[in-house]
């Protein structure tokens, strides 16, 4: 397991949405409220982008079929789509980032 640092916690306000791509990784960090969210960047159903997604009670919503996705769980809610990966979200010092399996 290994921390991956995104962003510094200063440049982060309520409504914060940054993609990133690291490697083979591309994701999205989200503050919604208190929350932040670390979860794929695009939509495991048709592959659309979730760069403007909406979040709403823990769950991102795709804007192209609106369907929605647990950002704790990563699964569809209604049950019959792929899941979207989703990321532990981690601080270390003024950093926040994603911790990776390996
Ligand atoms: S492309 Fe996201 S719900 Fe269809």
């Amino acid at each position: 397991m290994r921390f991956l640092a995104l962003d510094k916690l200063i440049n982060i306000e309520d409504g914060y949405r940054k993609r990133f791509k690291i490697d083979s990784l591309e994701l999205i960090l989200a503050k919604e409220g208190d929350e932040f969210f670390a979860f794929g960047a695009v939509c495991p159903h048709q592959e659309q982008s979730l760069d403007e997604a909406m979040i709403e009670n823990q769950t991102v919503i795709c804007p192209r079929h609106n369907f929605g996705f647990s950002l704790q769980s990563g699964a569809h809610v209604e049950g019959f789509c792929s899941s979207l990966p989703v990321y532990t979200v981690h601080f270390e010092g003024n950093e926040v980032g994603i911790i990776l399996a390996s």
